[in-house]
C-alpha cells in the first residue's frame, strides 16, 4: 500500500519508521512517502497561511500551496491512478474499526494534514475534482493539527494489512471488530500477590474447557459494552414493535432499577395469580437483589417514549445453553407482540457457541406457554413441586 502525507511538520511523521509500521516499510509492504508543503511555496518566506476572510481569529492555510502538493502527489502515481485524499479534521466522519477496514483495502491513500484554523475550502474542490477525498476526525476533541490523527489512522489502517502483524487470528477478536469490546485478559501467574492482596484469573480461564471460556468471554463482552459504551450495543430502531413509539432497547444501568423492581412485581404478581402460588422468585425481588442481579445477568430495558414498558435478560447456563429469562412487559401493553419482539432481541445476543435456547415459565401461564410455543420451544422438563415447566429449542444460526 502507498501512503502519502503532506504536512508542514514532516518530523511529525517520524514514528512511522518505529516498530511494526516501521517494519512494514522496511520489508516493502508500506511505501510512506511524507512530503513538507512548505516545498511548493514560492515566497521568500515559504508563507502556507493567511488571515481568514469574513473576519475572526487565527488563520487559514493557503489554497495554491496545498494545490500543487496534491497535484504533485497525484503525478507522481502510475498514469490514471489517483490516491483517496483523507483530510483529518474534527468536522469530519468519525474513524472506526470499520472505516480503517475499508481504507485497509484500497491501495494508495493521500493525507492533508491541516493546522491554524484548518484548510481554505477551496482546496476541497480543488482535490475533489481529481480524486476520492473524505474528511476524517479521530473524535469529538479539537488536536492543533492533522499529524497526530494520521499517526493513529496509518497504524490502525497499516495493521490491518496482511503481514503487517504476525498473528493474524489476533486481529479477528479485537475490540469494535464485530460491535463489541474485548473481554478481559490476563497472563501468568495465576495468582498473583499485589503488596498482600491476592489477585487470581478467573478461574474459568485455566479451566481448559474451550466452550466454558468462549461463554465466559462472551458475557464479560457484553458486559463491559454495556457498562462503557452502551451506544455501540444494538438498538434494533428498524424493528420496533408495533404501536410503540420512540423505542429504546438498551442494558439495565443501576439508574433502572426502581422501575425495573415496579414492572417486575406487576407482571408477575399476574403469573403468581395464574399459578396460584405466592413462590414466583420475581415477586420476592427487592431493590437490592434486582441490582445485584445486573452482575449476574445480561439485562434489557426498553422503554418506549422514556417509559419502562418491557425487560428481558440473559445469561450462559451450561455448556451451549443460553437461558433466557424474565421477560416482562407492562400489563396495559401486553398482547401487542412486545413480548415476542424482545424474545426475539434476546435470542440474537446469545453468544457464538450457543446450541440451545432455554427458559423457565409457570405450568398454568396459558400466554406465555402459547407465546414460547409459537417461537418455536418445546417443553423439556417441569419441576411439580414448583410449578414450573421448562422450555428449550435448538438454535440454528
Ligand atoms: C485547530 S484544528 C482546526 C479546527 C477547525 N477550526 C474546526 O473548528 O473544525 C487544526 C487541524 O487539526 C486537525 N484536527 C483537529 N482536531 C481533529 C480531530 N478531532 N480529528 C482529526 N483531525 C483533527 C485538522 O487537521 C485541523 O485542520
Amino acid at each position: 500500500m502507498r501512503l502519502d502525507v503532506v504536512s508542514i511538520f514532516p518530523d511529525y511523521l517520524a514514528p512511522l519508521d518505529l516498530s511494526l509500521i516501521g517494519r512494514a516499510r522496511r520489508d516493502g509492504l508500506l511505501d510512506v512517502r511524507v512530503h513538507d508543503l512548505r516545498d511548493f511555496t514560492h515566497d521568500r518566506h515559504r508563507t502556507v497561511d493567511d488571515t481568514p476572510y469574513g473576519g475572526g481569529a487565527g488563520m487559514v492555510m493557503k489554497p495554491e500551496p496545498w494545490a500543487e502538493a496534491l497535484d504533485s502527489v497525484v503525478a507522481s502515481g502510475d498514469s490514471g491512478a489517483v490516491p483517496h485524499l483523507i483530510v483529518p479534521g474534527p468536522g469530519g466522519v468519525p474513524f472506526t474499526q470499520a472505516l480503517a477496514r475499508s481504507l485497509a483495502a484500497e491501495p494508495w491513500l493521500a493525507f492533508a494534514c491541516g493546522r491554524y484554523e484548518g484548510i481554505d475550502e477551496r482546496v476541497y474542490e480543488h482535490a475533489a475534482a481529481r480524486m476520492p477525498v473524505t474528511v476524517v476526525s479521530l473524535g469529538d476533541y479539537v488536536l492543533n493539527g492533522g499529524e497526530v490523527a494520521v499517526l493513529a489512522m496509518v497504524e490502525a489502517v497499516a495493521r490491518l494489512l496482511p503481514g503487517v502483524i504476525g498473528n493474524a487470528e489476533s486481529l479477528v477478536e479485537e475490540s469494535h471488530e464485530d460491535g463489541l469490546l474485548e473481554y478481559p485478559v490476563y497472563t501468568k501467574p495465576a495468582s498473583w500477590t499485589d503488596g498482600g492482596v491476592v489477585r487470581d484469573v478467573p478461574s474459568v480461564l485455566l479451566s481448559g474447557d474451550h466452550g466454558a471460556i468462549a461463554a465466559w468471554r462472551h458475557t464479560q463482552r457484553l458486559a463491559r459494552t454495556a457498562a462503557r459504551r452502551p451506544d455501540l450495543l444494538p438498538v434494533s430502531g428498524a424493528l420496533t414493535p408495533e404501536g410503540l413509539a420512540e423505542v429504546e432497547l438498551r442494558p439495565a444501568t443501576p439508574g433502572d432499577v426502581g422501575e425495573l423492581l415496579t414492572l417486575t412485581h406487576a407482571c408477575w404478581l399476574k403469573e403468581g395469580i395464574a399459578n396460584e402460588t405466592l413462590r414466583v422468585p420475581a415477586m420476592h425481588e427487592t431493590v437490592s437483589s434486582m441490582a445485584a442481579s445486573l452482575g449476574e445477568w445480561q439485562t434489557w430495558v426498553l422503554r418506549s417514549g422514556g417509559r419502562l414498558v418491557g425487560t428481558v435478560r440473559g445469561r450462559v447456563a451450561g455448556e451451549g445453553d443460553w437461558y433466557v429469562g424474565r421477560l416482562g412487559v407492562a400489563p396495559d401493553l401486553q398482547g401487542r407482540g412486545v413480548g415476542r419482539w424482545l424474545l426475539a432481541r434476546i435470542e440474537e445476543l446469545a453468544p457464538e457457541g450457543t446450541r440451545r435456547l432455554v427458559l423457565t415459565t409457570g405450568a398454568k401461564s396459558e400466554g406465555n406457554l402459547r407465546m414460547y410455543k409459537k417461537a418455536g420451544y418445546r417443553i423439556v422438563g417441569r419441576d411439580d413441586p414448583v410449578g414450573t415447566v421448562e422450555l428449550a429449542k435448538p438454535l440454528r444460526r
